[in-house]
């Protein structure tokens, strides 16, 4: 079986996914660690986020791995640990805009089709219940207020320069931004069961969708 957990930015996505693959037994793919990935490479490579055949000739030469590991997984990029490295603020504000581009898409779409092939695989993103993986047994849209996820990401950023107003414009453009582009915008798809985490723990919804999972298990 596979899980589809898609949803805006800071909805909790990963830290569920994660945890939900954990009690599963299923491997964890944090998709949007790879959009992240290849931003980070353009922005090396000097590419800008409007270069649609510059990236399209840097995704076909680009080998992202994810590995699973204590704290969520490790990204390797080129054989290089840039885990960190894609958690940036540069990064975070442009990668919307480059995972916009057709080429990025079709291109990590197709590794993680790969990646989900063998089944037993919490994935999570932005496309993967509409898009990626239409056939996943359970889909997920996890959201929450766009004031409860500014909030989340204040606190986890200790970031003095940065206000809380201002994180709360940032996440309500890259929701705009997410849910207008053409190609494989953030949509729920309509078998996905929606889960809306303002009011609820973590834990709360980790168990709830491991419910959900095992219900679904129970029924195959
Ligand atoms: O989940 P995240 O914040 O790490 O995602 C980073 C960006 O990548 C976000 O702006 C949306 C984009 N993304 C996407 O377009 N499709 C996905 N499947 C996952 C992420």
């Amino acid at each position: 079986m596979n899980v589809a957990i898609d949803g805006p930015a800071g909805a909790g996505k990963s830290t569920v996914a994660r945890k939900v693959a954990e009690q599963l037994g299923y491997v964890y793919i944090d998709t949007g660690a790879m959009y992240r990935a290849v931003t980070l490479a353009a922005n090396r490579a000097g590419i800008t986020s409007d270069d649609t055949e510059a990236l399209s000739a840097l995704v076909a030469d680009l080998h992202i791995r994810l590995m699973p590991g204590e704290q969520g997984q490790t990204v390797l990029l080129n054989g290089e640990d840039v885990t960190e490295g894609i958690r940036t603020r540069a990064v975070t504000l442009q990668v919307s805009q480059i995972a916009s581009h057709e080429p990025v898409r079709i291109r990590l779409v197709e590794l993680q089709r790969e990646l989900a092939a063998s089944k037993g695989i919490v994935m999570d993103g932005r496309d993967i219940g509409s898009h990626v993986l239409p056939d996943a047994e359970l889909k997920v849209f996890l959201t929450a207020s766009v004031g409860i996820r500014a909030l989340r990401r204040f606190k986890e950023l200790k970031d003095d320069s940065i206000t809380l107003e201002q994180l709360e414009q940032e996440i309500a453009e890259r929701d705009a931004s997410d849910e207008k582009r053409s190609i494989s915008p953030l949509i729920r798809a309509q078998d996905a069961i929606v889960v809306d985490s303002s009011e609820l723990t973590i834990d709360q919804v980790v168990a709830l969708i491991v419910d959900l999972s095992r219900t679904k298990m129970a029924e195959a």
